[in-house]
């Protein structure tokens, strides 16, 4: 049986689908890590979880073929742009029984399809490095997301994770600055560390692997604390609909 029988299979679909876009114009910011890393979330979380990879280099769907059939079950789908078809045709194939749906976007996304997605989505997440030109690159690619008007007056929230944190590093001051010049309260950063790594290889999210293990504690706890952030914001976007 494939999975996406199964998916259809399933018969509660009372709870809503809920959308989440990983974006930044900068390549190697750590969209495919937070991406895959949510959806293995969400999925242990038992939500049915879809993953569209809208990359044409497709690193989430390879992640999601490394996956062993032990863990949580994620559904996979590409979202990468066809000639002949419309921009957003993947959106009309998500199956219908997603509670969680979670968009790897590319680093070269242009203003179009950025805005079309901001608009189908309730939560937009920015990795960013710290580093300067990371910082200045992604100022004017969040300032786009703003002046988006599907974005502005939405009521949709925008979280920047520090990715690749080293917190003696002169930079961690200068992107902590920056999110609190951006009004953010809970700041959230991935420490840099090769279990991401590791889990990139294995089809793993970090929350896959042992809770108690005190080598990966470090990292765990960030997921976990970054699952939290986006687990509250999407419950409290349902409430107030
Ligand atoms: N917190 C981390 N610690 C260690 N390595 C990381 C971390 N986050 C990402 N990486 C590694 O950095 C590289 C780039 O990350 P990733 O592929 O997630 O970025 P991306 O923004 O999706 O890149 P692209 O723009 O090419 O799609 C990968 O090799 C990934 O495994
Ligand atoms: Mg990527």
């Amino acid at each position: 049986m494939t999975s996406e029988v199964r998916v259809y299979q399933r018969e509660d679909l009372s709870k809503p689908c809920k959308r989440v876009l990983i974006a930044n114009s900068k390549g190697g910011s750590g969209k495919s890590t937070l991406a895959t890393n949510l959806a293995a979330a969400f999925a242990r979380k038992e939500y049915e979880t879809t993953l569209v990879d809208c990359d044409p280099q497709e690193t989430s769907l390879f992640w999601l073929n490394q996956r062993s059939g032990e863990n949580p079950i994620i559904y996979g789908m590409s979202g990468a742009p066809q000639p002949s078809r419309p921009t957003l045709d993947w959106f009309l194939r998500v199956p219908r029984t997603t509670e969680r749906l979670v968009i790897d976007s590319p680093g070269d996304i242009d203003s179009a399809r950025l805005t079309s997605m901001v608009d189908k989505v309730d939560l937009i997440l920015v990795p960013l490095l710290p580093s300067a030109i990371d910082i200045h690159a992604t100022t004017e690619f969040i300032k786009n997301i703003f002046l988006t008007g599907s974005f502005r007056n939405s009521g949709k929230q925008i979280f920047v994770v520090g990715n690749r944190v080293h917190r003696r590093n002169k930079y961690f001051h200068q992107l902590n600055r920056f999110l609190r010049a951006l009004n953010i309260s809970d700041i959230i950063h991935l420490p840099d560390s090769y279990v991401f790594l590791r889990c990139a290889d294995e089809g793993l999210g970090v929350i896959d692997l042992e809770p108690g293990n005190p080598r990966i504690r470090r990292e765990y706890r960030a997921v976990e604390h970054l699952v939290e952030t986006v687990e509250t914001a999407l419950n409290r976007e349902e409430q107030t609909v």
